[in-house]
């Protein structure tokens, strides 16, 4: 078995390579897909003027700018992340908005000043903590009294087409990793909801409610579709390691597979996620 702390160095290392490469290489077709979703967690999250919201895992940026601009000049947003190359993409992008800091650093173990947000919000940020209730638990010293934490992170794989049809297509070539334990940090950390819900009120946070949330997702054309899901996701590495002649069958199995879900010029696949809401 993994030690946790082995399990935690090895989450910050891949976030600060092979992972963080991934994402920043990606990182206009991914902001593109997951859109609807910034929008959905906005709308969600409902910032007002003058709040100050922790944006943990966040990524490239574009939730923590988003939540910049509705908190206004007044209000303040920390966008937090473990991984220094994605950090800098969003620095890059979304360095300019003075109501706006980035911190690299490990929300599982970070110091927060204490009762300092209104706000603790992610748009599939959290589900990479080697240990998920102490993150949680620390998370909340940073909440103020009446705060609320709003995130959202991914059902099942199965109710996650977007995913699951090119994931299905790249393993009828490619050699299919062994499949992860049950609830294991990853995307799909917090598919169960039984599990989700006990790891918060584990880590001592109330007023728990998870509900379903389907939104379409816009993978662009064919070929973006295609580079997206060879280069990220389960199929990322295997593709990585595979012989050219191996990597044109996985390409032409993703076109067979997409084919079906061109809409307008894009290839278009469905969502499923939890809206996730607490307080402490
Ligand atoms: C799937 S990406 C989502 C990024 C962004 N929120 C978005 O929606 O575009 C997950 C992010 O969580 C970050 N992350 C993973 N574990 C973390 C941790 N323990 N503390 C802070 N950030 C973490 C990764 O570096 C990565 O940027």
């Amino acid at each position: 078995m993994t030690e946790p702390n082995s399990m935690h160095s090895e989450m910050a290392r891949y976030w600060n390579e092979n992972g963080g490469q991934r994402w920043t290489a990606n990182l206009d077709r991914v902001e593109r897909m997951l859109q609807p979703l910034a929008e959905a967690l906005l709308g969600f999250v409902a910032p007002a003027a003058g709040e100050a919201i922790l944006d943990v895992g966040c990524g490239g940026g574009p939730t923590s700018a988003a939540f910049a601009n509705a908190v206004g000049p007044e209000g303040r947003v920390v966008g937090l992340d473990i991984s220094a190359v994605i950090l800098e993409q969003a620095r890059q992008r979304f360095g300019y908005l003075a109501n706006l800091q980035f911190v690299q650093d490990d929300a599982g173990s970070m110091g927060f000043e204490p009762a300092s947000f209104d706000v603790i919000t992610s748009r599939f940020g959290v589900m990479f903590f080697p240990d998920p209730v102490g993150a949680f638990s620390n998370l909340k010293t940073a909440l103020k009294p009446g705060g609320r934490l709003r995130f959202i992170c991914w059902r099942e794989l199965k109710l996650n087409p977007w995913m699951g049809v090119p994931v299905q297509a790249a393993f009828e070539v490619l050699p299919r990793p062994a499949p992860s334990a049950p609830n294991a940090p990853g995307p799909f950390a917090f598919a169960d909801q039984a599990h989700l819900r006990q790891v918060l009120e584990t880590a001592g946070w109330r007023e728990i409610a998870i509900d379903s949330h389907e939104a379409m997702l816009n993978l662009g054309t064919l070929d973006d579709a295609i580079a997206q899901m060879t280069r990220m996701g389960p199929a990322a590495a295997p593709y990585e390691e595979a012989t050219p002649a191996l990597q044109a069958r996985v390409a032409d199995g993703l076109r067979t597979a997409f084919v079906p879900f061109e809409r307008d010029g894009n290839i278009q696949l469905m969502s499923t996620t939890w809206l996730v809401s607490a307080g402490a």
